[in-house]
């Protein structure tokens, strides 16, 4: 059985009464219940949101089925947070890998879940944002098709940050004026996270940066501390694992335990259907 389609409330099983509470519109109130960000704090507050299987697969790597919601079930409840997270943003950042696997995606609250778009309006308006989201997308290399929707519908105000080499070869598509690219010098390895925050707020000075992913893209993140808060659906299935396959975790192509282990704090367990709405915090 898959996750239920119905978008019944969350039961909150388990809340810190800590940040302040967003007013959220009274039907987004009702199916999250209060829903809280930390208190203003110089500098960027970074959270990221992830739906994982309960043996830890983000992603299946089968084609067609490699996004998240595969993991989730399709499950209505899981975008409606999505869609919550998303709105109270300044900023959304994924790495090329997630474009790749879900090329038509917008992120917007309303392009993940539709049937919300009003309610996702009214609480950017409450917050005072005027536009959407900025959608960053982080590619090293800058092979990205310019004519996805993220870059040519002109939805969303969208940043590429990329190396030199990676914007000479977007240059080739002659990209849009709307698309914004800006290159970071970079050692052997990537580009490092805080560089791409510093990019970012020379474009949108807003301090709520939401990272999508993916697992490489947040393991640079949270290898340089910077992520405040994990969101994290656990979805009721078991994905399985064969070696080699390609499945992905949370966090790829970095470790941490046991030589430099992190450990978080768990903040807020919420219920919907037989999936866990789980956020834990970094700080
Ligand atoms: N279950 C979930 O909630 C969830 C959430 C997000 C993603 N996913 C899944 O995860 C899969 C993608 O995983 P992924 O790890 O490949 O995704 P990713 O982190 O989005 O993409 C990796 C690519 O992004 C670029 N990149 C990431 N970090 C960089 C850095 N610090 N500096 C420079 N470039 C950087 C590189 O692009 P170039 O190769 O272009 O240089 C890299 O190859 C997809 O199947 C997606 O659906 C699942």
């Amino acid at each position: 059985m898959t996750a239920s389609a119905a978008l019944a409330p969350l039961e909150a099983l388990f809340e810190l009464r800590r940040g302040q509470v967003l007013p959220l519109p009274p039907n987004l109130a009702r199916l999250y219940g209060n829903f809280r960000m930390p208190l203003r704090r110089p500098g960027p507050e970074v959270y990221s949101n992830f739906v994982s299987t309960m043996d830890g697969v983000v992603s299946l790597h089968v084609k067609g089925h490699s996004a998240g919601a595969d993991i989730s079930g399709f499950s209505i409840q899981d975008r409606m947070v999505m869609g919550l997270l998303r709105a109270v943003a300044d900023v959304v950042i994924v790495g090329s890998g997630t474009l790749g696997a879900d090329p038509r995606q917008v992120w917007t609250p309303e392009a993940i879940c539709p049937e919300l778009a009003n309610d996702y309006h009214g609480l950017r308006k409450a917050l005072a944002k005027r536009e959407a989201a900025l959608n960053v997308v982080v590619s090293a290399s800058g092979n990205i098709d310019l004519r996805l929707p993220v870059f040519a519908s002109g939805r969303v105000p969208v940043l590429i940050v990329t190396t030199p080499a990676g914007a000479k070869r977007l240059a080739k598509q002659k990209p849009p004026e709307s698309v914004g690219i800006r290159s970071i010098r970079r050692g052997s390895g990537k580009i490092a996270p805080s560089a791409i925050l510093d990019e970012v707020a020379r474009v949108n000075p807003g301090k709520r940066i939401l990272v999508e992913g993916g697992p490489r893209l947040l393991g640079s993140f949270y290898q340089e501390r910077l992520v405040g808060e994990q969101f994290l659906t656990l979805a009721s299935q078991i994905a399985g694992r064969e070696a080699g396959d390609g499945r992905l975790s949370l966090v790829m192509g970095k470790t941490f335990a046991p030589r430099d282990p992190l450990w978080g704090t768990l903040t807020d367990v919420r219920r919907g259907h037989s999936a866990l709405f789980l956020r834990y915090s970094f700080q």
